[in-house]
């Protein structure tokens, strides 16, 4: 029996976000949106209202679950924190850390004899840290860590920086797993000690595990 959700309102991101150099180029990420887009499906699966802001992603909307679509990190910042109050957040979208300061409003030409281009990049705002110290903070938050080195080290350092409830992380980098498979390995850890290995296996059965974890420490 997995334990139900209902009347929970859970707000999911998930998928890369795109950030705009000129009207022809962006920078972006490494992610399906597979793994968040598998969260929302489960978690409206368990009876949860379920609001999914994602990326740029080629991928069908989950049965019973409103999405939002966004393109940069600072529209997922702006869409996502306008959905609270909310009881879970759970982020799962690869967020730019970097964005131009300004797309140019003309396609950036080449000139004869130049040999490199540099761009400016500024910080993009944490969703996930600002979420977590929220006034309306949710009563639980979730992140994930795309990690290819030191994982449980750095997923520590971000549990407790960002002053998550549980954190998901996995290793990137390594063959058939990750961005784009369909399967994954994560391992869940939070501030008690907790240090759960889910998988190898579907995205969506992972995802099902961890929301069978998140359902196990709402706190009453
Ligand atoms: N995240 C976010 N907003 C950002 C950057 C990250 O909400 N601007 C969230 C991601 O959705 C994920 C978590 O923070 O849940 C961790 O993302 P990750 O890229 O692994 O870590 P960072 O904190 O960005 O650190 P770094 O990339 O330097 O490892
Ligand atoms: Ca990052």
């Amino acid at each position: 029996m997995s334990a139900s959700l209902q009347g929970l309102r859970i707000v999911v991101s998930a998928g890369p976000t795109y950030e705009d150099i000129d009207p022809v180029r962006f920078i972006g990420n490494r992610s399906s949106g597979k793994m968040g887009f598998a969260v929302a499906q489960a978690a409206a699966q368990r009876g949860a209202q379920v609001v999914l802001v994602a990326g740029p992603v080629s991928l069908p909307t989950p049965a019973g679950v409103q999405r939002i679509d966004v393109r940069s990190a600072a529209q997922m910042h702006e869409a996502v924190l306008a959905q609270l109050p909310a009881d879970v957040y759970i982020g799962a979208a690869a967020v730019a850390d970097f964005a131009p300061a300004q797309a140019a409003s003309n396609k950036i030409k080449k000139t004869a004899g130049q040999d490199t281009l540099t761009l400016t990049l500024v910080r993009t705002r944490d969703i996930l840290a600002d979420i977590a110290t929220h006034a309306q903070r949710p009563r639980l938050v979730v992140g994930f860590a795309a990690e290819t080195d030191h994982v449980e080290a750095y997923a520590r350092g971000k549990l407790e920086n960002k002053r998550l409830d549980l954190i998901a992380a996995n290793r990137v980098g390594v063959a058939g797993s990750g961005f784009e498979s369909d399967d994954n390995t994560l391992t869940v850890y939070a501030a008690d000690g907790l240090a759960q290995a889910l998988g190898p296996a579907p995205k969506t059965a992972l995802a099902d595990a961890l929301l069978e974890l998140v359902a196990a420490r709402m706190p009453t």
